[in-house]
Order: structure tokens, then C-alpha cells, then sequence
């Protein structure tokens, strides 16, 4: 069976609602490995093999987080900057070439509302344009970027819309198996 692999990067993981809710709604689906990267990198030292091993078994990949001051959380650059640095700079041959034509998506929980990111909303950019660095990442290593999957007003999210949020996740999952599938 192919295989989705999402890597959720949250730094309190066991203090989130909207990641969690996220999980919860896709984790007994076949075919979806979940790979906790903060608990997998004790002090904050990532397991770059695993990592790379990861990645090569997976025919679909999704970053799952939380934005952090516009970005990505810190642990999830050193991933970046570890794991996609000796893929695509020191072991291209046998690593970094394997992950051309992947789907990637982005999965991210923000805290501020929707209308909040646009030109008009106060944090004035939306949020394709604050994803474009990894978005520029991704194309740079080979992989298939798709629309990201964004839960906005996720601190202020109740019960009964982060369950909602996690069914919009499950369909996203289940459309993007498809169109790797095609
Ligand atoms: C250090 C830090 C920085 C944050 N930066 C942003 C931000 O730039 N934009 C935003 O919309 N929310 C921001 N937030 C809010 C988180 O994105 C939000 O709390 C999280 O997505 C909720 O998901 P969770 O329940 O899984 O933790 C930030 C939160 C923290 C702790």
C-alpha cells in the first residue's frame, strides 16, 4: 500500500488542540504513518537517518505545524536545514533524486483569523506568500507542492469546528493519495 508520511513538527504537542484535532481525525487511516518530530529528537537533536529513511519510504509527504512567528517552528528549519541538506548536497545520487515528483503538502494551524492574512488584514501578507520559502524548498528538491491545508482562528476554534477542520484534513489527505495515484 502507498504510503502518506506526515511529519508534524508542533513544540507542545500535548498542549495543542488544533494539531491534535488534526491527528485524530487521520491517524487510523490506512496507509498514514504520523512521525512526531520533536519526540523523535530528543534535545532537540533530530535523527537525520530515520529522517532520510522516512522520507525515501513515502510516496506522499505532509509537513504538518503550527505557524510560528510566520514561519515554520525552529525545529522544523533544522530539519530542513539537516535532512534536506545532506539529501540534496551530500548524497544526491542516492538520496535527493529519489524524492523528485512526491506530493508535499503543508498543514498548518495559525492562530489569527483568515481575514487577518491578505493585504488588508494586519498581518498584510497572505499565507502563500509567508509559505513561499518553503514552498521554493520543496520545488528546489524535486517534490510536487500542493495548495497548503491551512486551519486559521485555531486558538479561538471550538470542539465542534476543530472536528470539522480535522474531516476537511481527512478529505484533503484522501484527495491528495489520488492525484499521486494518477
Ligand atoms: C511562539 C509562537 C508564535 C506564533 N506565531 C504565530 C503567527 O505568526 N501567526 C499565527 O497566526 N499564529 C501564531 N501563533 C499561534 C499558533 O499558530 C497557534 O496557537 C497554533 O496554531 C494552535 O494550534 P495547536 O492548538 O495545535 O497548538 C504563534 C504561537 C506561538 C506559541
Amino acid at each position: 500500500m502507498s504510503k502518506t508520511l506526515i511529519l508534524v513538527a508542533h513544540p507542545q504537542l500535548e498542549a495543542s488542540r488544533a494539531n491534535r484535532a488534526l491527528l485524530a481525525a487521520v491517524w487510523w487511516k490506512p496507509g498514514i504513518e504520523i512521525v512526531d518530530l520533536h519526540a523523535g529528537s530528543p534535545e532537540g537533536r533530530i535523527d537525520v537517518e530515520e529522517q532520510v529513511r522516512l522520507l525515501l519510504a513515502a510516496d506522499r509527504i505532509v509537513l504538518q505545524f503550527p505557524m510560528q512567528w510566520y514561519s515554520t517552528p525552529p525545529l522544523l528549519k533544522e530539519w530542513q536545514d539537516q535532512v534536506l541538506t545532506r539529501m540534496m548536497y551530500l548524497a544526491y545520487e542516492q538520496e535527493g533524486r529519489l524524492l523528485k515528483g512526491k506530493p508535499i503538502l503543508a498543514a498548518v494551524t495559525a492562530g489569527a483569523r483568515e481575514t487577518d492574512y491578505g493585504p488588508e488584514g494586519r498581518n498584510r501578507f497572505t499565507m502563500a506568500e509567508l509559505l513561499t520559502p518553503l514552498q521554493a524548498t520543496a520545488l528546489r528538491c524535486g517534490l510536487d507542492w500542493q495548495e497548503p491545508f491551512v486551519v486559521y482562528d485555531a486558538r479561538e476554534a471550538s470542539d465542534e469546528d476543530l472536528k470539522m477542520a480535522g474531516e476537511r484534513y481527512a478529505a484533503r489527505l484522501s484527495g491528495l493519495s489520488l492525484a499521486a495515484a494518477a
